[in-house]
C-alpha cells in the first residue's frame, strides 16, 4: 500500500477497460487503487471513462470519472473543486492525457500545432495552477508529468509533439523550483515505444513493429505496465528528496 490515503487525479486515465489494451493512465488508475489511493479518472472519452470507474467501483475501490478536457482551464476548475469537495484537497496530480500528430514540419499545420502544445503543455500549465493552492495548503503534494523520450530527442516526424513534450519537461523543472518550499515535487516521466491504444494498430504493423525493436536495446516494445512503477515511485512518499527530475522507462532507447 504504498499511495495508502492518497487522492489522485490521473488525466486521460479513461484507458482502464479489463480485458482490452490499457494506456498508461487507465493502468496507473488501477494500481494506484491497489496501492490505497482514491483516484479521479479524468478524460473527454465518457464512454470509456464511466466504463472503466463502474469497473473500479464493481471491484471495491473508491474512484469517480469526471469528463475534463486538459486543455480547458474551466474544466480544470471544475474538476479540481469536485475533487475537493469528494475526498479532500489532491496528494498527487498525474498529467498524462495525449495524442499525437503525426507530420514533419512542412505538413504541421497551426491548428496542430496550437492543439499539441495545448494538450501536452498547456495542460501541465493549467493543472499545475489548480492544484497547487490546495497541496500547498494540505502541506506537499507530488506532480508526474508524462512526457514522452520524444521530449528528449528528435525523430523524423511528430514535429509539434516533440515541441509539446520538450514543454513538458522543462515546465517540469520550473514549476519543481517554484513550489518545493512547499514540499510540492514535480517530475517527468520518459517513456518509450510501449502499446496502448494510442500506438496498438500502428505497432501491430510488422515493418514498423521491427523497425523500432531494433532501436530497442532491451529488444521488446513496452506496454503501459513497464511504465506505471516509475509513475508509483513518484507519487509516493519514496521519492521524497526527489523533484524537478526526469524518469526515462525506454528499454535503453536513449542511452544509445
Ligand atoms: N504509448 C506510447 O508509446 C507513448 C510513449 C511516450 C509517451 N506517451 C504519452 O503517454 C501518455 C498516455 O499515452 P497512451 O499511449 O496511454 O495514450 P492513449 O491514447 O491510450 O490514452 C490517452 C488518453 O488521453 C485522452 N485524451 C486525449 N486528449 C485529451 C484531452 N484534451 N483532455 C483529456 N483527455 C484527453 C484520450 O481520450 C485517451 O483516453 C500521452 O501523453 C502520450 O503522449 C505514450
Amino acid at each position: 500500500m504504498r499511495l495508502s490515503g492518497k487522492i489522485a487525479i490521473i488525466t486521460g486515465s479513461a484507458t482502464g477497460l479489463q480485458g482490452s489494451v490499457m494506456g498508461f493512465g487507465g493502468a496507473a488508475a488501477w494500481r494506484f487503487l491497489r496501492e490505497g489511493a482514491k483516484v479521479i479518472v479524468t478524460d473527454i472519452d465518457l464512454n470509456s471513462g464511466r466504463e472503466t470507474v463502474a469497473q473500479m467501483k464493481a471491484a471495491g475501490f473508491e474512484a469517480e470519472f469526471m469528463y475534463h478536457d486538459v486543455t480547458s482551464a474551466s474544466d480544470w476548475e471544475r474538476v479540481v473543486t469536485d475533487t475537493i469537495s469528494l475526498y479532500g484537497a489532491p496528494d498527487v496530480l498525474v498529467n498524462n492525457a495525449g495524442n499525437s500528430a503525426r507530420f514533419g514540419v512542412e505538413e504541421t499545420t497551426e491548428e496542430a500545432w496550437h492543439q499539441q502544445l495545448d494538450v501536452h503543455a498547456k495542460s501541465v500549465f493549467l493543472g499545475s495552477k489548480e492544484v497547487v493552492p490546495s497541496m500547498r495548503e494540505k502541506g506537499g503534494g507530488s506532480i508526474v508529468n508524462i512526457s514522452s523520450i520524444y521530449g528528449l530527442v528528435g525523430s523524423p516526424t511528430v514535429t509539434a509533439y516533440h515541441a509539446g513534450k520538450g514543454a513538458s519537461r522543462i515546465l517540469t523543472k520550473s514549476i519543481a523550483v517554484q513550489y518545493a518550499k512547499d514540499n510540492i515535487r514535480v517530475n517527468s516521466v520518459h517513456p518509450g515505444y510501449a502499446v496502448t491504444p494510442l500506438t496498438n494498430s500502428f505497432f501491430a504493423e510488422s515493418n514498423q513493429r521491427d523497425w523500432l525493436i531494433d532501436r530497442i536495446p532491451l529488444g521488446r516494445i513496452g506496454s503501459a505496465f513497464d511504465i506505471v512503477p516509475a509513475v508509483v515511485f513518484l507519487a509516493s512518499d519514496e521519492s521524497s528528496f526527489i523533484t524537478g527530475s526526469e524518469v526515462v522507462v525506454d528499454g535503453g532507447v536513449v542511452a544509445r
